[in-house]
């Protein structure tokens, strides 16, 4: 029976925009979530966050006192380059330098994500991802990440979620609706972007890079062979498209079927294929964020699907494609208190999954349980719920271990309380309350919850008290 590895990488996570703050200090510009006019009622917006732009050595020494033994966090791209200068910013750079440095001083291990859900307006403005430029200003990104930190950070994620912003895309690009064409030639330009990315980082550094879907184990609602086909296609075009391009080089026939019969196959030039097929743009490792499970059923030709395409929606939205697949609710799974379900044993299916398919090692780069904390009368937060989570999936990732999933790290989401993507500061995720509300933002101070002292334990003991 394998064991959990003796360097195992137990973290926490979190996203330049959601903990920053600092929205346009010290020459940072705009990123499409600086820019959104959308910002749901009652939720605050992304500048101030955790003001962690002012806070971030106290909030390393908190990892510290965890015990953290990783810190996946992401880089503003609008922080370290000036598209109104045309050059890099120095001062954005140095935050960075500082951030790393200080992790590295406490042997904790740095995993970051080069882009999460922020690319800078300007190139928005100039088409995003629908223009093959991006892929060319990704490169370029790469390189100056890799001139700076390639030598300090061993393990690099590409994008964030690229599945969820294909599916959810309107979230992310401040509202603007896009064609299921559009969406879809952009998740191209993605994939090549990340391809000459994985390469660059492969040439530049001796790091090791990864792609950061969201994957789950998708389950049909019933035995019949109709949604057990709905659930087929679902994973392959949630899941494995994301895999499947950067580790074979391949779409999957599940995929474009779906491309072509919507009338939205993507324009692939000659010569996409060789980059994604490139044997330096391999991952190697697969970066995954698991939250809850799926599941679905065949559609009914009388109902009418809205299409998750475009929109303020999350990745536990149900959602349905005509013909396709139809997503619904599971009896099966209690929820979290904002609705989302909780899937424990889907965690372990999700990584065999994987595994089999992919062969791969595996980084959690999240899971975790957004809720609404507050400070006692003693400035402490229980957060039982949230240790009772942790605690049935780290349960469920042990035994995924001994079955022979090669999981390198776990990195929940969050390391210390941040803004939601469209939920607020009200829906927390930390080890680590931050003194704020959506309407008010206090002193800012840092509380640790009880989980924290729970989670310091089970680092200390490399989850033998699980
Ligand atoms: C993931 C994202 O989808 O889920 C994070 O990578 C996000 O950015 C997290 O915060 C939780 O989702 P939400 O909607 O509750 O913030």
């Amino acid at each position: 029976m394998k064991k959990i590895r003796e360097d195992f990488l137990w973290g926490g996570s979190s996203s330049a925009f959601q903990i920053e703050g600092g929205w346009n200090e010290d020459g940072k510009e705009p990123s499409v979530q600086d820019t959104k006019k959308d910002i749901p009622e009652g939720t605050t917006d992304f500048k101030i966050a955790s003001d962690h732009y002012h806070h971030w050595k106290e909030d390393v020494a908190m990892m510290v006192e965890m015990g953290f033994k990783s810190y996946r966090f992401s880089i503003a791209w609008t922080r370290v380059w000036s598209y109104e200068k045309n050059q890099p910013n120095q001062k954005g750079l140095e935050f960075y330098h500082n951030l790393i440095d200080e992790l590295l001083k406490h042997k904790i291990e740095p995993i970051v994500t080069m882009y999460h859900f922020d690319l800078p307006d300007y190139l928005q403005q100039k088409g995003g991802w629908l223009s093959r430029n991006t892929i060319d200003e990704f490169a370029k990104y790469t390189k100056l990440l890799m001139e700076n930190y390639g030598a300090k950070v061993k393990y690099w994620l590409t994008i964030n979620e690229q599945n969820i912003m294909a599916l959810a895309s309107g979230a992310v690009e401040g509202g603007k609706p896009r064609s299921t064409k559009d969406i879809y030639q952009c998740n191209h330009h993605m994939f090549l972007a990340q391809a000459k990315a994985m390469k660059i980082i492969h040439q530049m550094s001796k790091a090791k890079v990864g792609p950061a879907p969201n994957i789950t184990a998708i389950y049909p609602n019933s035995n019949t062979p109709e949604d057990n086909l709905a659930a087929i296609t679902f994973t392959n075009i949630r899941n494995w498209y994301y895999l499947d391009v950067p580790v074979f080089g391949k779409y999957n026939v599940i995929a474009m079927d779906m491309l072509n019969k919507l009338d939205s196959m993507i324009d692939i030039q000659d010569g996409d294929m060789d980059i994604i097929n490139d044997p330096l743009a391999k991952p190697d490792f697969i970066g995954f964020n698991y939250y809850a499970t799926g599941t679905v059923k065949q559609t009914d030709p009388n109902k009418n699907y809205v299409s998750k395409f475009s929109g303020q929606v999350d990745q536990q939205t149900g959602f349905g494609l005509q013909d396709f697949f139809e997503q619904v609710q599971n009896p099966n799974l209690p929820k979290t208190q904002f609705n989302w379900e909780i899937d424990p044993v889907g965690f372990k299916n999700t990584m065999l999954e994987m595994t089999s398919r992919y062969n791969l090692p595996l980084l959690l780069t999240e899971n975790g349980i957004g809720g609404y904390d507050e400070l006692d009368a003693n400035n402490q937060v229980d957060d039982q719920y949230r240790i009772d989570y942790y605690t049935a999936h780290l349960k469920q990732m042990l035994e995924a271990i001994a079955m022979g999933v090669d999981l390198i790290g776990y990195n929940p989401w969050t390391a210390i309380d941040l803004v939601s993507t469209h939920e607020g500061i009200r829906k927390r995720y930390g080890f680590v309350f931050v003194n704020r509300t959506d309407e008010d933002l206090k002193d800012l101070k840092r509380y640790p919850k009880k989980s924290f002292y729970w989670y310091k334990e089970v680092i200390k003991t490399n989850g033998k008290n699980i």
